[in-house]
């Protein structure tokens, strides 16, 4: 019996020399002092000794017992720290790297623009109008027949304008006039309204032109009217974009809804009147239609002509920044290429 157990002792010290790692403890333990271990097989024979024997080789089995228990936590010990040094030297972390940067994005040159035209308008008394009440999908009355288009005129043709499957008179609009009716028809006057919004062309795609643009359109009715109070409020209006007044040209021009009308012109900003090739060599540069309201349009929505006159303009957002910021391709606009919006 003491041999056997000399040599169970033997055996348990040698595997616990040898464990390499924490498992191995685990797994001698068990081997050794689980309940079927061979330390307990050995006591469980004890029964069948003589007398004598049981106390001297019970309590040296005992002592094996715990001899084994104390070289399995030393050496658990070992493996431990071992395993924890080995882990922190895997995640050594370099705290002088510089920190992953996640990009911040920001508002859209388009938005800003927008806003800050409308912010531009609002300080001359103008109020702002939401696509809720001037939609996007809207009939053929409100974008051409109460804007005084008549029933033949080339902008209603399908070449120009796309219409839906709604209904045979819906379409994309292709103008933010359509606010001139809509808010005209719920408000009485004096009214000052300024409307931004994307508009729809059904024309092919350029440089300079695109299925999908952005106007901004305002109007102003009120008793006394006149077209001096509108080159008062457009001058002012180009004074305050491009951040300096600048020559203007009123040219004379056509739209069903004013009457008169003009198209305006600002001296080229690339090259100040001498002529370049941003301005066609003109030295002027196009940026909106305007006019005093067309009688027939007032009669649309029931307000007296006799009393009232108006003034409304209409501009494209993209042209205006396009000017601004030098852009020489509106479908930059639309491609969202990150590296061309980070520029603004
Ligand atoms: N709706 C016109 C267009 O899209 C622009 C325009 C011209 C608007 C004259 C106006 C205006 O309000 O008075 O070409």
């Amino acid at each position: 019996m003491r041999e056997k157990l000399e040599a169970i002792k033997n055996s348990a010290l040698s595997e616990i020399e040898s464990a390499k790692k924490l498992e191995d403890i685990e797994n001698i333990k068990v081997q050794f002092l689980g309940r079927k271990g061979e330390l307990n097989t050995i006591k469980r024979g004890l029964k069948d000794l003589p007398p004598e024997e049981k106390p001297v080789i019970g309590s040296l089995a005992n002592t094996i017992a715990s001899e084994i228990e104390e070289k399995l936590e030393e050496k658990y010990q070992i493996l431990y720290k071992h395993a924890v040094n080995e882990r922190l030297a895997a995640e050594t972390i370099d705290v002088t790297l510089p920190g992953l940067s996640i990009p911040v994005g920001k508002k859209h040159l388009l938005t800003d623009t927008i806003n800050e035209i409308i912010e531009i308008f609002q300080g001359m008394g103008f109020s702002l109008v939401d696509n809720i009440s001037n939609p996007e999908v809207e009939t053929e009355y409100y974008n051409f027949d109460a804007l005084n288009f008549p029933a033949d005129h080339p902008a209603k043709d399908m070449q120009d304008t796309f219409y839906t499957t709604v209904a045979p008179n819906v379409v994309l609009r292709s103008q933010t006039s359509n606010s001139q009716i809509r808010a005209m028809e719920n408000t009485n006057p004096p009214l000052r309204v300024i409307c931004p919004g994307r508009v729809y062309r059904s024309e092919s795609v350029s440089s300079r032109k695109n299925n999908l643009f952005h106007q901004l359109e305002g109007f102003l009715v009120d008793k006394d009217v006149t077209f001096g109070d509108l080159k008062g409020v457009l001058n002012e209006f180009i004074r305050l974009y491009f951040g300096q007044a600048r020559p203007t040209r009123f040219r004379t021009s056509y739209f069903p809804f004013t009457e008169p009308s003009a198209e305006i012109d600002v001296q080229c900003i690339i090259c100040s009147g001498k002529g370049c090739r941003t301005c066609s060599g003109t030295g002027w540069l196009e940026i909106l239609g305007s006019g005093m309201i067309d009688p027939n349009v007032l009669r649309y929505v029931n307000i007296d002509p006799e009393q009232y006159t108006g003034f409304a303009f209409g501009m494209g957002i993209e042209r205006l920044a396009m000017l601004k910021y030098a852009i020489n391709d509106i479908r930059l606009f639309f491609n969202n290429d990150i590296r061309f919006l980070q520029q603004f």
